[in-house]
């Protein structure tokens, strides 16, 4: 079957906001500890960071890093992670059954967050926190010294103001699992008094509100609309969450309907629908508060989650617990879902990938080793070359028919091009299990001078994944980039495939 995609550099959506190229570090499971930091690796620096996995993650180039929940932060008393190690205390942390040592906590986070050269965005406890200790850890962080909790910084070695600039408000706190769950006129009410205070600490951070922590949550999205229209004024981003499931939605932890990789593998068309949605909910709320200013959307949790879903640590330090282990079409599925942020490059301002190793992640560690999962490849593809403005493509492609979604076109495509180095990028996923696809891409007004780099993914398995003993099993293969004939290139794309054209 044929294919085209047309691209103008005047045809924009929107600017592509770095920031959407996020990572999510939560105290749970072996994310921090046995992922970030290990001091018992023989992989470590004398800090105890893993040396493998920083390389690791600074190839993927994360511009924003939220920390350190998700559920972990509804418990989180930000006082236990600072000063001497030795004096920290143990804790049970409620929200995944446990022990937390607090070995890594405020300072050593933000060690590894400028190592890193990431921002951080830290999320702060709504669920038993209170807007006093709220404010109190914006002091903490980003306050000149001279009043007791930035005080308490210099004396903990850190005389500078940190300046974290986004702060999340709570985390999920319309689900029934989270520490301290509420109503959405309760929590609207907090999170405005929790934004007025740390704002009145620091007039120049950032903050987001909470949104229904899924579309299947029966609040969805009336909780969206209150909390938007109670608080539009006092927030500046509106958090989104979502995992796909093949089939989605997923029943229980251990139930499992037969796999429907069509549908799976047009799951895009439910993230486009979400973000509509609340983009829809941001400008109703703008309206009826007759605001000037723009909220924008923080889609702060997004992965593939549906295998390792049991989060019972049995009450021990760093459990193996969400340790997904991810396949070809997870990798498609991840690349559709960055084409739907380039695509929705007007409204998703932010976007944050749950989580960075181990957990529901691209990076999976043992003591002595690490290796890439599929979707480490789509991800740091995107995230090292789309830039500058997202271009409206226009395609013309075969539809395929899916149980869940109807026809949906066999080709999902997004573009970018950058006005100041003069790239562009071009991202390709073709869905088809079985059709491979000729497509040709037009440069409608001006051909790029070559296309010069071109990386594939694909392969005949839908379920082929990596291991420690096969890492390089299922990757991104450089390829040759196809030669331009005037303003078109022409390639074939095999069935189950995501390309990437730089030109
Ligand atoms: O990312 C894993 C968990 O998923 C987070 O802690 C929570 O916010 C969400 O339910």
């Amino acid at each position: 079957a044929q294919a085209s995609v047309a691209l103008h550099t005047g045809r924009t959506i929107g600017e592509i906001s770095p920031l959407i190229f996020g990572g999510f570090a939560e105290h749970m499971g072996r994310c921090i500890y046995e992922g970030i930091y290990d001091p018992e690796s023989p992989l470590s620096d004398e800090r105890g960071l893993r040396t493998d996995v920083m390389a690791a993650l600074r190839e993927t180039n994360y511009r924003i890093m939220r920390y350190p929940g998700g559920n972990f932060v509804s418990g989180y008393r930000w006082t236990d992670g600072i000063g001497p190690k030795a004096d920290r205390p143990r804790r049970r942390a409620l929200a995944w059954r446990s022990i937390e040592t607090n070995q890594f906590g405020p300072h050593e986070f933000m060690d590894f967050a400028r190592e890193l050269g990431t921002e951080p965005m830290w999320a702060v406890n709504l669920g038993t926190g209170s807007i006093q200790e709220a404010a109190d850890l914006v002091e903490y962080m980003n306050l000149p010294t001279g009043t007791l909790y930035s005080d308490l910084r210099a004396a903990n070695g850190q005389q500078e103001p940190y300046g974290v600039k986004y702060w999340c408000l709570g985390n999920e706190m319309d689900g029934p699992w989270q520490i301290g769950q509420m109503d959405a006129a309760t929590y609207a009410e907090k999170a405005v008094q929790a934004s007025k205070l740390m704002r009145w600490m620091d007039p120049s951070i950032k903050t987001i509100a909470c949104g229904s922590s899924a579309t299947s949550m029966p609040g969805y999205p009336d909780w969206d609309l209150t909390v938007l229209n109670h608080a539009y004024d006092q927030i500046d981003y509106f958090s989104m969450h979502h995992y796909a499931a093949n089939p989605y939605p997923t029943v229980s932890n251990t139930e499992r309907l037969p796999l429907d990789t069509d549908s799976y593998l047009a799951s895009s068309i439910h993230f486009a629908e979400h973000a509509d949605t609340l983009a829809a909910a941001i400008r109703v709320a703008k309206a009826k508060n007759r605001s000037k200013r723009d909220v924008h959307l923080c889609w702060d949790e997004w992965n593939v989650w549906y295998r390792a879903k049991g989060g019972d640590g049995d009450w021990s330090e760093a459990p193996h617990i969400l340790e997904e282990e991810y396949n070809l079409e997870d990798a498609l599925v991840v690349a559709t879902w960055l084409n739907t942020f380039l695509n929705k490059a007007d409204v998703v301002k932010i976007a944050c990938i749950a989580q960075i190793v181990n957990v529901i992640a691209p990076l999976m560690t043992r003591r002595d080793a690490m290796f890439r999962q599929t979707i480490f490849y789509p991800l740091t593809l995107f995230s090292n070359h789309a830039a500058g403005h997202a271009l409206a493509a226009l395609v013309r492609a075969p539809i395929h028919d899916t149980k869940r979604y109807g026809g949906v076109s066999q080709l999902d495509v997004s573009a970018s091009f950058d006005e100041a180095t003069g790239r562009g990028a071009t991202f390709l996923v073709n869905r088809s299990q079985t059709e491979p696809l000729q497509v040709t891409v037009t440069w409608e007004n001006g051909a790029p001078q070559a296309v010069t780099h071109a990386w594939q993914m694909s392969g005949p398995d839908p379920l082929a994944g990596n291991s420690f003993e096969a890492p390089d099993a299922v990757t991104a293969q450089a390829i040759a980039a196809p030669v331009l004939d005037g303003a078109h290139a022409t390639l074939l794309l095999p069935p189950l495939s995501f390309t990437t054209l730089l030109s």
